[in-house]
């Protein structure tokens, strides 16, 4: 098994690229099953996500092509409707695949996605919203058996803020008859470059990026090109590799506009954060401050960077209060971190920090695709040698991370 070796201490330096967002990727390429003709993406990551999400469009009949960060996707040839267990179990973004078949073919049939590591992530609210549009739905055998003769608009209300969801409904409405109004929709960048991605292809979506959007269902849409918007939680990551290891770096090719909560939290910890033409420049400090962090759907502090923020706290002078409140389990990198000497103590959603003992390099174990990127920055922190096992997961979300690391003068290698 495949791990990652750190050797930590070394004061990261120079330039770094931001690759394309997984989390908008993932529904932008789904999103081409509601075309017929060939649809361009650009700047699509070349991540493990990635691949199982192109492997279940050719399952359900498309034709995909691949060329560097370019992915073409024709689903003319579309002609299945199952996300069989195998695909959804090792990616629960498989589920986005239901609404655009209920809205092309008027049926599909998607393994029920289980638990996670991060918490139970249920479904019901995509499903009483496609319900809402005329859907029947049961569920056999693990499966969600979705049918409708066709799809109506209506007036959906989600009672947590769900960015699937919200993704999966919007995609439904899109050739739904008549108007849908999605009320507590997400707001997220991912969301928006959907909705963009949507109105290319011919859609009629307002008010993406607010909690109310409306969807004015069309006969069809056509293919389109589109590019892919940059990773605002790989850009945070590098935000916190520099801050770690009071470096000094530029990433290059991010979107500030959408990190405005983490930049924030890094301005109140001491880390500082211009903004220069081409992208954002960290410049790191010896003297970090503690900083209470709550996790929120956006526009507040995401619950996918609250563990690498945790290992800034962990330098930081003083005590840090970290709230969790997405996701049940999202503390699992904590124990990780304790072997490496942090002082966390959870409480049901809250983490208290305790910083500035500094990290021991030890050999830690990855959980999930978040909690990795923790462990690394960890490692990079670290005095001495960090050893992280089970790095599948990291392949999930970050395109080469522990070589753009390594350019950054990181001492960091895969064995
Ligand atoms: N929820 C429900 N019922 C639903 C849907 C969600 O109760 O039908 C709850 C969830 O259990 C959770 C909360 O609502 O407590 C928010 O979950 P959400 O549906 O927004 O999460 P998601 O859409 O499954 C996406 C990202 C996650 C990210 C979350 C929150 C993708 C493919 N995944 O998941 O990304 O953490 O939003 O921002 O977009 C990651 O990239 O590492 C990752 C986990």
């Amino acid at each position: 098994m495949e791990k990652i070796v750190i050797e930590g201490g070394y004061c990261l330096e120079g330039t770094v690229a931001v690759s394309g967002a997984k989390n908008a990727a993932l529904p932008i390429l789904v999103s081409s099953l509601l075309t017929e003709g060939w649809n361009t993406f650009d700047n699509v990551p070349d991540l493990k996500d990635i691949t199982t999400i192109k492997s279940l469009l050719i399952e359900l009949g498309a034709r995909v092509e691949t060329s560097g960060n370019v992915v073409k996707v024709d689903a003319s040839g579309l002609n299945r409707y199952e996300a069989p267990y195998d695909l959804v179990r090792t990616m629960r973004a498989s589920v986005l695949v239901l609404g655009p078949l209920l809205a092309r073919l008027g049926r599909a049939r998607v393994s029920l996605p289980g638990g996670c590591a991060i918490g139970a992530r249920p479904i019901n609210l995509h499903l009483k919203g496609f319900e809402q549009l005329g859907a029947l739905i049961s569920l056999e055998h693990g499966y969600i058996e979705a049918q409708a003769r066709s799809l109506k608009g209506t007036e959906i209300y989600f009672d947590v803020v769900t960015v699937t969801g919200t993704e999966n409904l919007m995609m439904a409405a899109v050739l739904a008859e008549g108007p849908t109004t999605l009320r507590n929709a997400a707001r997220e960048p991912e969301v928006v470059a959907l909705a963009e991605a949507l109105n290319r292809m011919g859609a009629q979506i307002t008010g993406a990026g607010t909690p109310v959007i409306t969807i004015t269902g069309v006969e069809a849409l056509k293919p389109t090109s589109f590019t892919i918007i940059p990773d605002r939680i790989e850009t945070g990551t590098f935000m916190v590799a520099a801050g770690v290891t009071c470096g000094n770096i530029k990433i290059v090719g991010c979107e500030p506009s959408h990190l405005r909560a983490i930049i924030h939290k890094f301005q109140q910890a001491g880390v500082t954060v211009q903004q220069e033409a081409d992208g954002l420049r960290i410049l790191g400090t010896e003297k970090i401050c503690s900083v209470d962090v709550k996790t929120l759907p956006y526009p507040g502090f995401p619950t996918d960077m609250q563990g690498q923020f945790m290992v800034l706290m962990c330098l930081a002078n003083g005590l840090s209060v970290i709230s969790e409140t997405i996701f049940e389990n999202r503390f699992i990198h904590v124990s990780e971190l304790q072997r490496m000497g942090a002082d966390i103590t959870v409480s049901g959603t809250t983490a208290v920090v305790r910083g500035g003992r500094g990290l021991t390099g030890a050999p830690v174990m990855a959980t999930d695709l978040r909690a990795s990127a923790s462990l690394i920055l960890a490692g990079l922190a670290a005095r001495g040698t960090t050893e992280i096992s089970r790095v599948y997961h990291i392949d999930r979300g970050y395109e080469c991370i522990e070589k753009k690391l390594a350019q950054l003068g990181g001492h960091l290698w895969r064995t």
